[in-house]
């Protein structure tokens, strides 16, 4: 008997295994990392979205964080490559912030690892917000609403470029993904997506092997590749000189791609289909000696990448779900 109850035990593990019962790596935890210094509360989240919002935050009252990472473009905009104030443009695409907060690492090469550390990057950038923090804090402590905000939210730490920091990245932990069809149809509901987008997701974690890279509820593995685009960004080679980290860029997430284009690090590419082309057949240079090992040609055909791209289209949020502030602290 106790023999009986082992096997059948054994069964529904390898069972479920074969079968692929087990879809919890595609569905997002609910718990949002959170660094111990600076948990989430209401106050937090709502000064954060304020800031985040807030053109004044830029040197000449033009550009704010949303303006390349806007809840309509999918938290990315539609420029190849991103532009700020005064016009000048930088020299990469923007990414999507959404669920950013589990990233291993931000930005394209991953040059640093935290959202409070990645904050007051753009904010000072020449080519995108073109701030003195300095001027900032003072700007800040001078509008009687913010000074009461950051009260609320960081009692008597005060404006600081700390908890100015802080409060961005905890209304960043706030833009995760909420649902899409794709989600419907991993938690069990088989008519959320269409027969040719469960074809795509059978190809994209199978023939097609994007899964190598995009894995997991974000689509990603934390990791860098060189899918061999051929130009001249070197990518995190230049913060490690790792061989396999040549022309290696961030693996982006794909949820909300479908309304993300262009895409790649230099914006490169318009449409899905031709995304999809590149990294499932081997790169856009495909005798290129130094790209990912990953990066493999699968010979997917036209009718196939078809298929993916119909799985990639159900990754796409189902709701907005956010209040855009449009009137701000004075
Ligand atoms: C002018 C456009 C622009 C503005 C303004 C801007 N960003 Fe970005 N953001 C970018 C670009 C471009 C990158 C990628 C840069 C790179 O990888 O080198 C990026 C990267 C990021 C990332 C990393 C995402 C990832 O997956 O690696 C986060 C988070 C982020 N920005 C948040 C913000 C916040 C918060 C603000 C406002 C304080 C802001 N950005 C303002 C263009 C912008
Ligand atoms: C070797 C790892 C790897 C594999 C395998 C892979 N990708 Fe990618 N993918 C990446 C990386 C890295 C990027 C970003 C590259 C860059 O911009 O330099 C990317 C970018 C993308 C983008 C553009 C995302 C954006 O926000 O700009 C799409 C779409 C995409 N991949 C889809 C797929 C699909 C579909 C497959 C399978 C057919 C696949 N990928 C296979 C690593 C991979």
């Amino acid at each position: 008997m106790k023999n009986l109850i082992i096997l059948s035990l054994l069964g529904l593990v390898f069972g479920s295994a074969l079968f692929g019962a087990d879809n919890s790596r595609w569905i997002r935890p609910a718990d949002v990392p959170v660094p111990k210094d600076n948990k989430i509360t209401p106050e937090r989240v709502k000064l954060g979205k304020y800031l985040y919002f807030d053109t004044r935050l830029s040197k000449n009252d033009s550009v704010s964080c949303a303006t390349c990472h806007s809840p309509f473009t999918a938290w990315a905009d539609k420029n190849d490559k991103a532009i700020g104030v005064y016009n000048r443009q930088g020299t990469r695409n923007s990414p999507t912030i959404l669920n950013s907060a589990y990233n291993l690492r931000q930005f394209w090469d991953g040059r640093v690892k935290t959202l409070e550390q990645q904050a007051l990057g753009p904010i000072q950038a020449n080519v995108e917000m073109d701030m003195n923090l300095t001027v900032l804090i003072e700007k800040l402590k001078n509008i009687r609403g913010y000074v009461k905000l950051f009260k609320s939210a960081y009692g008597d730490e005060g404006i600081t470029k700390d908890t100015l920091a802080k409060a961005i990245a905890s209304f960043e932990r706030s833009v995760v993904s909420k649902g899409s069809p794709f989600d419907r149809f991993i938690r069990g509901d088989k008519t959320a997506i269409s027969k040719k987008a469960q074809e795509g997701f059978k190809l994209f974690s199978g023939k097609a092997r994007c899964n190598l890279c995009h894995d997991k509820f974000n689509f990603t593995d934390g990791s860098f590749h060189n899918i061999a685009l051929g130009d001249s960004d070197i990518g995190r080679y230049a913060m490690k000189k790792r061989p396999a980290w040549y022309h290696a860029f961030k693996t982006p997430t794909l949820r909300n791609i479908a309304k993300s284009s262009p895409y790649f690090h230099d914006g490169s590419v318009k449409t899905l289909v031709e995304a999809t082309t590149i990294c499932a057949n081997g790169g856009r240079f495909k005798n290129d000696k130094k790209k990912s090992l990953y990066m493999i040609d699968n010979h997917i055909s036209a009718d196939e990448i078809e298929l993916i791209v119909a799985f990639l289209q159900t990754l796409s949020e189902e709701s907005l779900d956010i209040n855009i502030p449009d009137k701000f602290p004075q």
